[in-house]
C-alpha cells in the first residue's frame, strides 16, 4: 500500500509523548514489509538544539497555497527520506516559534486550530504534487490519521476531494492515541470536585473551538454538520458555554473509512461515558469498523543489551548487567547504592491522566518505614516527568522533603528514562485512563516489573503475577490492580515489594516472563495490514 501517516509529532523530529513514538517507528517497519510509507507532520523549528532533528530535511521544491481562515497561506515542504520512509515536513512560519508542538510555558497555543488546519491540507495535497524519488505517492493512498490534529483529512477528502473525482481510490483510517486530546474539556483540568464528581473546566483549545470558527477550516459550508458538535451539559462551563462548537475529531469518526485504538480495551472504553469524552455514542455507532491494536515498541532503541544510554548491558539470559544499571542509577542520582532496596521508579508526563495525585497521596507511606510490609530497611522512589507546574513543584518539594529517599527529576530527558527503565526494580502506574501506555512495555522489556491500574492497555498488557500457577513457578509479569485508589495501590505496590524482598525466584520468574514478551512492531504491523485490506473491501464511506 501507499501509506500516509498524517501526526503532529514523530521521533525523533518532534516528541512530547507515545504519539511521537509510534509515529517514529510503525511508518519503518511498514516500509520494511514492502509499503511504501510517507509520514507528514510540521517543521517544528524553536530555537532550541531540537532544531537540528530537522537538518537532514531539505527543501522539496514544492509549494502549494491553501486557501483557510479568510486567506491564502503558502506552505513549502521538505523532505528527508530516511530508513525507508518520506518524512516531509509542513512548512509555515505558524510552526516556527519556542515551545513543543501544541504549546509553551503559558498554556496552549491560542492558533493551535489553524496550525493543524495547514497540515490537514497540506497532507491531503502532498501524495499529489510531491515527486518523492522520482514519483508521486498519487490518488490511490492509504491515510493513517492520528488523533484529532489530523482529522480535518478525512473530512477533506470526502468534501473538497471526491466532489471533483479526486481521491475516490484512497481510503482512511482515524487512530485514536488519545481521546482526551481531542476535547476543551482538558483532562489536566478536570478534578474531583468536593464531594467526588468530576469538574470539568474548559480551558485552552485542543480541537475544539466555537461554532463560528468553522468557516476558517476550508470546508464547503454544508459539511458543518460533520464537525458541529453540542457540548454534553456537564462541560458547559465558562469559555464556550453557547452549547454550539466545531470538534475536528468528531469530523474524523464520522467521515473516516476505519478507526482504531492503540489496545483493544481502549476501543471498548472510547465507547462508555467514562473514556468517550461526549463522542461514545458517535463511536458505537461505528462499533463494526473499530478495532484495537496494542502498540509495539522499538526493539532497537530499547534494547537493553545494546542501549547507549545505560551503564551496562544485560539480557534475560544474563541478568548480572541489571543490578550494575541500578548501583549506577543510585550513584547518578546521589543516593547510596543499596541494590536491596527496591527502587520504584515512575517516568511519563506529569498529567491527571497520569494519577500523579495517587502517588502524592502515597508517597509518605511509600517512603516511610513501613513496619508492616517494609521490615526495617529503607526503600527508594526516582520520577521523572514535565508537564503540570503544580505536579513539578510538589515533586522538587518531596526530594527536600525525602533526601535519603526520594529524586524528582523535573524535565524531558531521553537518556535518563532509559537509566530509570533499566535501574528500578518496579515501575508504577497509576493512571486513570491509557489507551496504550509504552512505559509498561520498556519497563517489561528491561526486567523492570510494573505495578499498573488495570485500565486500557496496561490492563491489555501486564499479566497479574499468580504465583500458585504452574506448580510453582508462577506467571504472570506483573501487577496491575483495580479499583484506582491509594490504597488499592499501595496493597499491589507491598505485595510487589514483599515479593522482590522474600520471593527471590518469583521475582526472577516475573522479570523472565516479562523480557521475553513479544512487544515489537512487527506483530502489530501484521495487524495494521490486515486492517489496510478491509479498509478497501467497501468504496469509501463517505463518497
Ligand atoms: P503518553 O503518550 O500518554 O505520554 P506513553 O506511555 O504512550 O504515554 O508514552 C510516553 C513516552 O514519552 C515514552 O516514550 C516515555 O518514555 C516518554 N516520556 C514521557 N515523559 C518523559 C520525560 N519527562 N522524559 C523523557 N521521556 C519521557
Ligand atoms: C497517547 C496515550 C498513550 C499511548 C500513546 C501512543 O498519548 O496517552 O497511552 O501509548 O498515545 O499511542
Amino acid at each position: 500500500y501507499n501509506v500516509v501517516f498524517v501526526t503532529a509529532e514523530a521521533a525523533p523530529y518532534s516528541k512530547t509523548g507515545g504519539l511521537g513514538d509510534v509515529c517514529g517507528s510503525l511508518p519503518i517497519v511498514l516500509a520494511s514489509r514492502g509499503h511504501r510509507v510517507m509520514v507528514v507532520s510540521p517543521r517544528y523549528l524553536n530555537g532550541s538544539t531540537a532544531d537540528k532533528n530537522f537538518a537532514g530535511a531539505v527543501d522539496a521544491g514544492s509549494c502549494i497555497k491553501v486557501h483557510c481562515f479568510g486567506g491564502v497561506q503558502d506552505v513549502a515542504f521538505f523532505h528527508e527520506y530516511r530508513e525507508g520512509v518520506d518524512w516531509v515536513f509542513v512548512d509555515h512560519p505558524a510552526y516556527h516559534r519556542p515551545g513543543n508542538p501544541y504549546g509553551d510555558i503559558y498554556g496552549a497555543f491560542g492558533d493551535n486550530q489553524f496550525r493543524f488546519t495547514l497540515l490537514c491540507h497540506a497532507a491531503c495535497e502532498a501524495p499529489l504534487v510531491l515527486p518523492l524519488g522520482g514519483f508521486t505517492y498519487g490518488e490511490k493512498c492509504l491515510f493513517l490519521v492520528n488523533d484529532w490534529h489530523a482529522g480535518l483529512v478525512p473530512v477533506l477528502l470526502a468534501a473538497k476531494y471526491r466532489p471533483y473525482g479526486v481521491y475516490k481510490d484512497a481510503r482512511s483510517i482515524l487512530v485514536i492515541h488519545n481521546l482526551a486530546h481531542q476535547s476543551v474539556i482538558n483532562s489536566e483540568a478536570s478534578k474531583p470536585g468536593k464531594s467526588g464528581e468530576m469538574v470539568h473546566l474548559v480551558t485552552e483549545s485542543l480541537g475544539v473551538e466555537p461554532a463560528a470558527t468553522y468557516k476558517n477550516l476550508g470546508l464547503p459550508s454544508e459539511w458543518y454538520g460533520a464537525l458541529g458538535w453540542v457540548f454534553p451539559t456537564w462541560a458547559r462551563t465558562h469559555a464556550l458555554d453557547t452549547g454550539e462548537a466545531v470538534n475536528i475529531l468528531k469530523g474524523a469518526v464520522v467521515t473516516a473509512d476505519r478507526i482504531l485504538t492503540v489496545s483493544q480495551g481502549y476501543s471498548w472504553e472510547i465507547t462508555t461515558v467514562e473514556g468517550g469524552y461526549g463522542l461514545q455514542e458517535l463511536l458505537s455507532s461505528r462499533k463494526s469498523v473499530l478495532n484495537g491494536i496494542t502498540n509495539g515498541i522499538d526493539d532497537v532503541d530499547w534494547d537493553p543489551s545494546s542501549d547507549r544510554h545505560i551503564a551496562v548491558h544485560y539480557s534475560a539470559e544474563d541478568l548480572s548487567g541489571k543490578v550494575q544499571c541500578k548501583i549506577a542509577l543510585q550513584k547518578e542520582l546521589g543516593l547510596s547504592a543499596r541494590p536491596d532496596c527496591p527502587l520504584i521508579g515512575f517516568v511519563g508526563r506529569l498529567d491527571y491522566q497520569k494519577g500523579i495525585d495517587l502517588i502524592q497521596q502515597a508517597i509518605p507511606e511509600i517512603l516511610q518505614d513501613d513496619v508492616q510490609f517494609l521490615k526495617s530497611s529503607s526503600m527508594f522512589q526516582v520520577m521523572l516527568g514535565s508537564g503540570d507546574p503544580q505536579y513539578e513543584d510538589w515533586m522538587r518539594a518531596t526530594e527536600s522533603a525525602y533526601k535519603e529517599k526520594f529524586r524528582g527529576w523535573v524535565g524531558f530527558n531521553v537518556p535518563i528514562s532509559h537509566r530509570i527503565t533499566a535501574g528500578c526494580d518496579i515501575l508504577l502506574m497509576p493512571s486513570r485512563f491509557e489507551p496504550c501506555g509504552l512505559n509498561q512495555l520498556y519497563a517489561m522489556r528491561y526486567g523492570t516489573v510494573p505495578v499498573v491500574h488495570g485500565t486500557g492497555g496496561l490492563r491489555d498488557t501486564v499479566e497479574n503475577f499468580n504465583p500458585y500457577a504452574r506448580e510453582g513457578h508462577g506467571e504472570g509479569t506483573g501487577w496491575t490492580f483495580s479499583p484506582l485508589s491509594k490504597d488499592v495501590m499501595l496493597s499491589a505496590l507491598r505485595v510487589a515489594i514483599r515479593t522482590f524482598r522474600e520471593h527471590k525466584s518469583s521475582w526472577k520468574g516475573l522479570i523472565k516472563r516479562g523480557m521475553q514478551k513479544d512487544f515489537t512492531w512487527e506483530t502489530a504491523a501484521i495487524q495494521y495490514e490486515q486492517v489496510f485490506e478491509w479498509a478497501f473491501v467497501d468504496p469509501p464511506y463517505v463518497s
